[in-house]
């Protein structure tokens, strides 16, 4: 991935897509979630739910394969689209292991906000309390951190081309994820506006 070319804004649509399947796994999750607590229930030691229920097996599992789902359908019929963005030419966007890379963006998102639940159970926050700064970064932290054990020369690639990419994902990662939960609430699907 070669974004030497680009602008400011081309990068910040570039990076936007790329981390599309991490950001819409969790909304996928939201449209499946609910069947199958994976802490079975159980309590942990401070007497309060491990993960709580909501973090389900139907949501982790409809969430990974949402995500994927779009991160392949961009792969295969983006490029027109993320052409008339930014207006690049370069759609080597997840690399030579790309249906792994997407993978481990739409997992490791849901990973990062199951890992966030089960602090904030730690710290006596109830299912849907807000935590606003552990919710917003959550699940972009653990998708980027998967897929840099798995292939740092492929994040490295992108994210570190100048300060472009860094203040996307810090700007934009808040306003997406809240915007996208409002639309939820909205539509009736999300308990929570946030
Ligand atoms: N969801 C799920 N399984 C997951 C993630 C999400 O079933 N692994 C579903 C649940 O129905 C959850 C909803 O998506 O209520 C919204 O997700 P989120 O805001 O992450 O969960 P909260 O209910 O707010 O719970 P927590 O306080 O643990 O974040
Ligand atoms: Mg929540």
């Amino acid at each position: 991935m070669d974004l030497t070319e680009h602008s400011f804004i081309q990068i910040f649509f570039i990076v936007l897509w790329i981390m599309m399947p991490a950001y819409l796994a969790n909304t996928f999750a939201v449209l499946t979630g609910g069947k199958y607590p994976i802490d079975q229930g159980k309590m942990h030691s401070d007497g309060n739910r491990i993960l709580g229920d909501g973090k389900t097996w139907s949501g982790l599992i409809g969430g990974t394969l949402g995500g994927m789902l779009i991160g392949y359908l961009q792969i295969n019929y983006g490029n027109y689209f993320i052409d008339k963005l930014a207006n690049s030419s370069n759609y080597d966007f997840w690399g030579e292991h790309s249906l792994i890379i997407i993978f481990l963006l739409a997992f490791g998102a849901l990973l990062g906000d199951m890992t966030a639940s089960f602090f904030k159970r730690r710290s006596k926050l109830n299912r849907g309390d807000k935590s606003p700064i552990l919710d917003m970064f959550d699940f972009i932290g653990m998708a980027l951190f998967l897929t840099l054990i798995f292939d740092f020369e492929w994040l490295k690639s992108w994210i570190l081309e100048g300060y472009a990419p860094i203040f996307t994902l810090l700007i934009a990662t808040p306003i997406l994820h809240r915007g996208v939960n409002i639309i939820g609430y909205k539509l009736g699907v999300k308990n929570e506006p946030w």
